[in-house]
């Protein structure tokens, strides 16, 4: 098989690459490990930033996600048995956000792409990149049984934190920058109406709470946990008590119950591999970094490597110019230390650490009145929420 670009992973990051490419009639084949169901169904988090709106919309994918999409102008801040408003867009210039699953993107990508008949090879096993500092790089597996080569110009590692690509630049060619969280999230997904129309991020002395949603009848919950938490412990008469609990208002404002649908426990880390580049390989996505969730910025980063990186191989193709090609990871890693930074920001104001003192509890509270009360403190939330404008 012969392709321009070679992608590994069908995540959000792999699948929009593969359909910006196309539109603009760039060659590409997609190789992903799991099924499509497993694709499909996978339950991660579901903020999408305006960038990453206007970028669906301009890559022809975003008519379900405007039907479906629960669109939101503003977050709160719970802390104190009171909640705040952050009004995003009035403080970040008129930008807005929009709370639909990263599933139903994914879904939507696959469509898009199975209408267009370009090679998608699910259950792909044994994936391995060759050649990477060489100008004719390629792909091995093994699809349906059979060995399979792909021979390519280009390969895009949209592979997630597990996968190959990564691993695949010698060990002196990158640097990585990690920090592992003493604490994790426990999600759990309710058939219960939302209580409340916007997002609201709690900390308490029990430790953090977020209330969010999925749609007009699913609530989306999480709870800061043990990083090593065994599910089984929470019953969940036990996850709704803390709910409760960390969620609790002076103005009687409570979290609707329902059946609990589906629960899991999230590892929290910072991770940055640099550069976002070896040879021939592109990494995109998770491949390269990883943020905790706080400041729901993990699939909105995807988004936005996945457009530079388009625009770069369109530059290339039509007018042989590599220029953005060269600058792609620096390019990009500037955004992901912006984004690093406020994730990690918005993780540290809103978490109990174990080891933190009574003067820090008294310093993360003035933090917080702080940001819910000035105008400039409310800016730094905001405008990074909804994400900075794109380099381009
Ligand atoms: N070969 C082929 N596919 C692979 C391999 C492999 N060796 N290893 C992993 N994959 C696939 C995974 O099965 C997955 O479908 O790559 C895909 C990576 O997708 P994601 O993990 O969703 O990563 P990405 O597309 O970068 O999207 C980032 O995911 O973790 C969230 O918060 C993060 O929302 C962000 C988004
Ligand atoms: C979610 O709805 O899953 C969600 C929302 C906001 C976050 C993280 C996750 O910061």
């Amino acid at each position: 098989m012969r392709t321009q670009v070679a992608i590994i992973g069908a995540g959000p990051a792999g699948l929009l690459l593969g359909h910006l490419l196309h539109r603009a009639g760039i060659d590409n084949v997609i190789v992903e490990r799991h099924d499509r169901r497993y694709a499909e169904e996978r339950i991660r988090a579901g903020v999408l930033e305006q960038g990453t709106i206007d970028t669906l919309d301009e890559a022809g994918v975003g008519e379900r996600m405007h039907r479906e999409g629960l669109p939101h102008e503003g977050i709160e801040l719970l802390f104190d048995r009171k909640r705040h408003r952050i009004d995003l867009t009035a403080l970040s210039g008129g930008r807005a956000i929009v709370v639909y699953g990263q599933h139903e993107v994914v879904k939507d990508l696959i469509a898009a792409r199975v209408e267009t008949g370009r090679p998608l090879l699910f259950e792909a096993s044994d994936v391995a990149v060759h050649d990477l500092d060489s100008d004719h790089p390629s792909v091995t597996c093994v699809h349906d049984g059979a060995a399979v080569k792909i021979e390519c110009d280009y390969v895009a590692g949209c592979d997630g934190f597990h996968g190959i690509c990564r691993p695949a630049m010698p060990a002196g060619a990158l640097k990585v920058f990690d920090r592992i969280y003493p604490f994790a999230w426990l999600g759990i997904l309710a058939e219960a109406r939302p209580s409340s129309h916007e997002l609201v991020y709690a900390n308490h002395e029990n430790g953090f709470a977020l209330f969010s949603m999925r749609s007009e009848k699913i609530t989306r919950l999480y709870l800061q946990c043990e990083p090593e938490e065994d599910i089984n412990e929470w019953s969940d008469d036990r996850i709704w008590s803390e709910l409760h609990t960390r969620l609790e208002t002076d103005d009687g404002w409570k979290v609707n119950e329902g059946p609990i649908m589906q629960k899991g426990v999230t590892p929290m880390r910072s991770f940055v591999c640099e550069p976002m580049q070896y040879g021939r390989l592109f990494l995109a996505g998770d491949s390269a970094h990883i943020v905790p969730p706080t400041g729901a910025k993990g699939m909105n980063l995807a988004v936005a490597d996945v457009r530079m990186l388009s625009k770069a191989l369109i530059a290339h193709y039509a007018s042989n110019d590599d220029t953005r090609l060269a600058a792609y990871s620096d390019t990009c890693l500037k955004r992901v230390w912006r984004a690093e930074h406020y994730s990690w920001w918005m993780t540290s104001m809103l978490h109990r650490f174990p080891e933190s003192t009574p003067f820090m509890d008294r310093v993360q509270r003035s933090e917080l009145a702080y940001v819910t009360s000035s105008e400039a403190g409310g800016r730094v939330v905001a405008e990074n929420y909804v994400g900075l404008p794109f380099a381009d």
